[in-house]
């Protein structure tokens, strides 16, 4: 007899990035035009050079090669909180603050802290695929917030206060979203802070994309709330920040009694983020707000570029809302799911987008289209593409 495997996981999806890529066969699509790549959210450019260097020149030293404290080195957690006294106004201290395996196992560790399996935990829809699936495995109910196409798939503080029941341990939130780009604003923000406490959960926030908000405005004031630490966990992602996402290198923000906890998990998994991503890391949070900003101010002129481009009349695609890397587009092939919409734009159009079911429920007229990936003088191509399918039939 074979063995079994955990029923969760296989009702989970495959990964989506993996299983659309598999339709990208060659270097052109069957209609003759090379592929666009604009599915996945990595930039396209290397990290800082000065910040690879002073990792190469510490390569050598035996204690690059070992393990650190579980939590992480003390001197790039202390750099961590200088980071966010610029960036959120903080006083945050090195205890609150545990370096991950990227936000991805930050997130693992924030749900395993805080839930057991038949838990609750609310998503807004729509959300990014990845936690959702591992809510899934891990056996945790996900509590859908509805969509609302006017406001972009903003929160909507009432909405969600009205999910929360005895089983609700967290209210799960991505701002800017990926995948629609939208920015929650700090009251808004606020307000889930005060629903969350009022219900007695966690509001676990991940904020990857926070580098990128239009004009490097301060993502939100919850840390300087003098009972942030019941209630708020920050996820972080400096992969998009330093254009690392190979070092994996991620952060979990929390009060004391809860890393306490998460730290176990933590021992479990990976036992401390790799030394080498920790030096690197450490080098960047102190010197390299400019470089970033530089590089937050490149992706502005894309999203711009890529607005101005697709909200010309006469294009047969909605944008519904956009921001930080993303796109979050209205498909017109009504009753068509997203899966053959986005199949079939890679066979005729060569354009390689992801499909909005994977994002939450009655998401199938959606499509996610990461900008981000290509160059500002790519964009007006990859638009006329979507502009040219005009009249023709999907999927
Ligand atoms: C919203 C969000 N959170 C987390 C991650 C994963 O981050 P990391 O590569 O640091 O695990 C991504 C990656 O694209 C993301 O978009």
């Amino acid at each position: 007899m074979r063995f079994s495997i955990n029923p969760h996981i296989e009702k989970v999806i495959f990964p989506p990035i993996v299983e659309i890529k598999r339709s990208v066969v060659g270097d052109a699509a069957p209609c003759g035009k090379p592929y666009i790549d604009l599915c996945q959210a990595v930039p396209d450019y290397p990290p800082a050079r000065e910040m690879v260097e002073a990792l190469t020149a510490r390569l050598h030293e035996p204690e690059t090669a070992l393990y650190t404290s579980d939590e992480g080195l003390p001197e790039v957690r202390e750099a961590v909180c200088r980071r966010y006294r610029r960036m959120y106004g903080a006083s945050l201290s090195a205890d609150s603050v545990c370096l991950t395996v990227g936000a991805s196992q930050a997130f693992w560790l924030a749900m395993v802290a805080l839930c057991a399996a038949g838990d609750e935990v609310i998503l807004q829809v729509p959300f990014y695929f990845d936690y959702d699936m591992a809510l899934g495995m891990m056996g945790i109910r996900r509590v859908y917030a509805p969509f609302r196409e006017e406001s972009g798939g903003l929160p909507d503080a009432e909405a969600i206060e009205a999910l929360i029941t005895p089983r609700t341990r967290a209210i799960l939130l991505v701002t800017p979203s990926n995948p629609t780009g939208v920015v929650i604003p700090p009251e808004l923000l606020d307000r889930l802070f005060e629903t969350a406490k009022r219900a007695g959960v966690a509001l676990v926030v991940d904020e990857t994309y926070a580098d990128f908000i239009a004009g490097g405005a301060r993502p939100h004031g919850l840390f300087g709330r003098p009972d942030w630490r019941d209630h708020f966990v920050h996820i972080m992602s400096f992969g998009k920040t330093y254009a690392m996402t190979g070092y994996r290198a991620g952060l979990l923000i929390g009060s004391e009694r809860f890393l306490h906890q998460a730290m176990k998990a933590h021992d479990t998994m990976a036992i401390c983020q790799p030394t080498p991503t920790q030096i690197a890391l450490g080098y960047g949070l102190d010197r390299l707000d400019e470089w970033v900003a530089s590089n937050r101010r490149m992706m502005e002129r894309r999203h711009d570029r890529f607005r101005e481009e697709f909200t010309a009349p006469g294009n047969p695609f909605a944008l519904v809302a956009s921001g930080a890397f993303f796109a979050w587009i209205r498909h017109p092939y009504r009753g068509a799911s997203g899966w053959s919409v986005a199949r079939s734009l890679i066979e005729k159009a060569g354009l390689v987008t992801l499909p909005g079911e994977i994002f939450g429920p009655e998401m199938s007229r959606y499509l996610r289209v990461a900008f981000g990936n290509i160059v500002e003088e790519r964009i007006p191509e990859a638009v006329s593409r979507f502009r040219e399918l005009k009249g023709e039939e999907a999927g």
